[in-house]
């Protein structure tokens, strides 16, 4: 997907490091300066040995939430002299690393604490909302975020079990959830859990409302012709970017902009490549010099 940049020389923003593939693959661009963002302390000290190993000097990673990107933005383009970014991107959502390592708390198939932080060093663990938050909200959480049908239900059983101990660890919570489900339905190929999972770990690094901050402050940074490419993983982060972008496209003032009509998919041999890549999504926003279709004395140019 990132075939959209062009390899043009310039400053890019990639704002979700992970295990660093998009990253290198920019710091290859001919003249390119990478400003690249993690929170994962586990991303973050391998991103750095990678980088070090590899004697890499144009990837410049920092430990941050890619909501302080204004701040780390604004230094990078004055120590490079530049107004902008050529291209930016986010690649979404948790890394396969975060699943594989149990003791993070994000798989229900792992005996593991319920925490689910990219960022551990901040805010409440998953289990610190089960045990804390009202049942109405903890209901909210995993309907809008998880669009579970069984949200009340499934909150209700999670507020009378705290009663007797503590809801602790993600097996524990998955068998309560499963045990929310009609006998019929406890087996399936999907886990009943998955959902609920999903929506808490969106809860506890506020995914939605960083996402909806940070895309605005990223699209105001592009230079001219600049794109910014939004890869994500469901419909919720999807429609975010959807939105956003197409209101950036739908303005007047400058700068303009316009953005992919529909999302573009990952090509066969992407998914052949990296499996994880069959259900994302990319949004495409650039920067423009003008809006075509607007002008609408356009015609009447070459008459007298
Ligand atoms: C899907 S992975 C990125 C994979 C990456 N493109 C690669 O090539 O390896 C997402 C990464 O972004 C990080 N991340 C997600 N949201 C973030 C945020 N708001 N701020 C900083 N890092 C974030 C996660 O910790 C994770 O390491």
């Amino acid at each position: 997907m990132l075939e959209h940049f062009e390899n043009r020389p310039g400053l890019y923003a990639d704002l979700t490091f992970g295990a660093g593939g998009h990253s290198l693959a920019l710091s290859n661009i001919p003249g390119a300066q990478v400003l690249s963002f993690d929170q994962d302390p586990d991303a973050l000290k391998n991103g750095y040995q990678l980088i070090k190993d590899k004697k890499i000097d144009n990837i410049t990673l920092v430990d941050s939430n890619f909501e302080n990107f204004e701040l780390h933005a604004e230094e990078f383009l004055k120590k490079h002299n530049s107004d902008g970014f050529i291209g930016a991107l986010m690649d979404l959502g948790v890394s396969s690393h975060h699943f594989d390592e149990a003791l993070r708390g994000f798989s229900f198939r792992h005996e593991a604490p319920l925490d689910m932080r990219m960022n551990p060093r901040s805010g409440k663990s998953v289990a610190e909302i089960l045990n804390e938050f009202d049942e109405e909200d903890i209901a909210n959480i995993i309907w809008e975020y998880g669009e579970e049908k069984l949200s009340r239900k499934i909150a209700r059983v999670i507020a009378h079990e705290r009663k007797t101990a503590p809801i602790e660890t993600t097996t524990q919570l998955a068998e309560l959830i499963r045990g929310c489900y009609p006998a019929a339905k406890r087996f399936g190929k999907i886990h009943p859990a998955t959902k609920t999972f999903q929506a808490l770990r969106i809860a506890v690094n506020r995914e939605l409302d960083v996402l909806s901050d940070t895309l605005p402050r990223v699209a105001s940074k592009l230079v001219m012709n600049g794109r910014f490419a939004v890869i994500s993983f469901h419909s919720l982060e999807d429609r975010l970017a959807k939105i956003i972008f197409k209101d950036f496209e739908s303005r007047e003032e400058l700068p303009l902009y316009k953005t992919s009509k529909k999302p573009i998919l990952p090509s066969p041999r992407e998914i052949f490549e990296n499996s994880r890549s069959r259900s994302a999504k990319m949004r495409l926003l650039e920067r423009i010099p003008y809006k075509r279709e607007k002008n609408k004395y356009a015609h009447l140019a070459n008459k007298e």
